[in-house]
């Protein structure tokens, strides 16, 4: 979708009004309107036929011409960015044939960024994932294109927000293509090639790949016994932005299980498809670097995906194998089922003894029991640091994408760390608290920086995703498939917004 800005009074296409509850009358600004129609809109408003709760919409049709849709934004006195994004994205999800491919949006309010957030929620709304599809693929695709009509002096600053917003939605995009591409072609090298070729489009940022073969010889035991099964090799991909800057600099790191089975604690079978969605913190990495890029994000950052594929067979790790990681720590294998964790711990120690990290967050579909515990409506967050978890937190509420704050309590370092032959167990003792003995089991293969007495912990986040990144029916700004959460969050947290 294609979004401008206009400081006329001008419409194109179909109108878009979005209305707070309580409006009696269509906006004087509203001067171009057909008189029949605008008549229509002032009978439906007046005699509250449309009442403008959010996210409910009315398409009318004028005898003279002219085409609206009303949407609701709700009560004036509680709406926020977030109200504005998803009426922009209910726009898009309502939008039929006949409203045709153009449309011009009018608004009460001259507020920069709620016009930005209506705007983001309409393009980010505006995605399908049909290339599997050959009947859609034969069918003329037509672009959506939409004009926002502002005053004169905000036109300008409003045009750089949206285009800031452009490039944000285009890493949004990017993540959710990633997670929806079906497991037979999404395979830790398919990854890693994308990632290359992806590169190739910009000139500020710089890919590496560790194949299967490095990572041995590296030490990584964790992503080795994870992928070692499948015939399809794990590997590491990792990506710098701005690699030319020196100092402290954010390192993300992704969970990447191309496929989850269980390996040879095998997985149940029903709906084993959606073990397809279980690289989506990698996704999340990849299109925020993505989203940073585009945006023409001018500080160094560092993302780590670590992928693999988790099959059983003869070359499978088993329950009982005692593995070492990259830290040197070693790991009881109680579950082959617990996986993410173990590729996470050499993601985890490489991010912080390789980079000069400022902050370490990860991000993986790591914990059915994070599902259990929130549902789809928001991500489990873990933190090191108290200050450090209240500001992701705050920025996820502002972005959209919730993150809600969870215990690293002792107790589950304790669980985790309490194996008789090993440095640590990837299975807790019971099955209560998984999310909570995952994120205390990650926090095992944090590094700290510095030695001795001057050792200080890395701010680090972990960010349990398995509820939000895919399956998350009131996320307004997804049809289905992957959400493509968190890459927003992401770049507001980086940019300090
Ligand atoms: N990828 C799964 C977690 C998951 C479950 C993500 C449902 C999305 C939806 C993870 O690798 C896993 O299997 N976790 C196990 C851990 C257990 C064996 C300790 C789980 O949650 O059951
Ligand atoms: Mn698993
Ligand atoms: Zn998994």
């Amino acid at each position: 979708m294609k979004v401008t800005v206009s400081s006329g009074n001008n419409i194109n296409g179909t109108l878009v009004l979005p209305l707070f509850e309580g409006t009696t009358s269509a906006p004087n600004s509203a001067e171009g309107i057909h008189t029949a129609l605008k008549s229509q809109i002032n009978r439906v408003l007046d005699d509250g036929d449309f009442k403008a709760k959010a996210n409910t919409t009315m398409s009318l049709y004028g005898t003279d011409g002219g085409k609206a849709i009303l949407v609701g934004l709700g009560k004036e006195d509680k709406a926020n960015n977030n109200t504005y994004r998803e009426a922009g994205a209910t726009i898009v999800a309502s939008h039929k044939k006949s409203h045709g491919d153009e449309m011009t949006v009018m608004f009460t309010t001259d507020d920069i960024d709620a016009m930005t957030a209506f705007a983001e929620g309409m393009m980010l709304r505006d995605y399908s994932f049909d290339r599997y599809q050959q009947s859609k693929d034969d069918e003329e695709k037509t672009t959506l294109a939409a004009r926002i009509n502002c005053g004169e002096s905000a036109a300008s600053e409003l045009s750089l927000a949206i285009d800031h917003a452009t490039a944000v939605v285009s890493g949004v995009h990017l993540s959710r293509d990633l997670g929806n591409t079906p497991p037979n072609d999404m395979y830790p090298m398919a990854f890693a090639e994308m990632a290359e070729a992806w590169a190739e489009d910009y000139d500020h940022v710089n890919v590496e790949i560790i194949n299967y073969e490095e990572a041995i010889r590296k030490g990584m035991g964790g992503l080795v016994a994870v992928g070692m099964g499948s015939a399809r090799k794990p590997c590491m991909v990792i990506f710098t932005l701005n690699g030319q800057h020196s100092g402290r600099h954010p390192v993300l790191v992704g969970k990447g299980i191309t496929f989850d089975t269980g390996g040879i604690s095998l997985k149940p079978g029903a709906n084993m498809d959606e073990m397809k969605y279980d690289m989506g913190g990698s996704a999340t990495v990849f299109g925020t670097m993505e989203a940073l890029a585009a945006s023409g994000h001018k500080g160094k950052v560092v993302g780590i995906t670590c992928m693999a594929e988790n099959m059983p067979s003869s070359n499978a790790q088993r329950p009982g194998d005692v593995i070492t990681t990259l830290s040197g720590k070693t790991i009881e294998v109680l579950n082959t089922d617990a996986e993410g964790r173990l590729v996470l711990s050499d993601g985890l120690w490489k991010a912080g003894t390789d980079y000069d990290a400022e902050y370490i967050i990860d991000f993986a579909t790591l914990t059915g029991a994070c599902v259990v515990a929130l549902g789809h409506e928001a991500t489990g967050l873990w933190s090191n640091d108290e200050d450090f978890r209240t500001r992701i937190h705050e920025t996820s509420k502002d972005a959209g994408e919730l993150a809600w704050p969870m215990p690293l309590l002792p107790a589950f370092e304790k669980e985790m760390t309490d194996s008789k032959i090993a440095d640590t167990r990837n299975l807790g003792a019971g099955r209560w608290g998984g999310a909570n003995t995952a994120a205390a089991f990650l926090k095992q293969f944090v590094p700290q920086r510095g030695e001795g007495d001057d050792a200080e912990d890395i701010p680090w986040a972990h960010m349990d995703i398995a509820g939000t990144y895919w399956g998350a029916k009131t996320n307004k700004t997804v049809g289905h498939g992957a959400t493509g959460v968190h890459v927003r969050t992401l770049v507001k947290f980086i940019n300090g917004e």
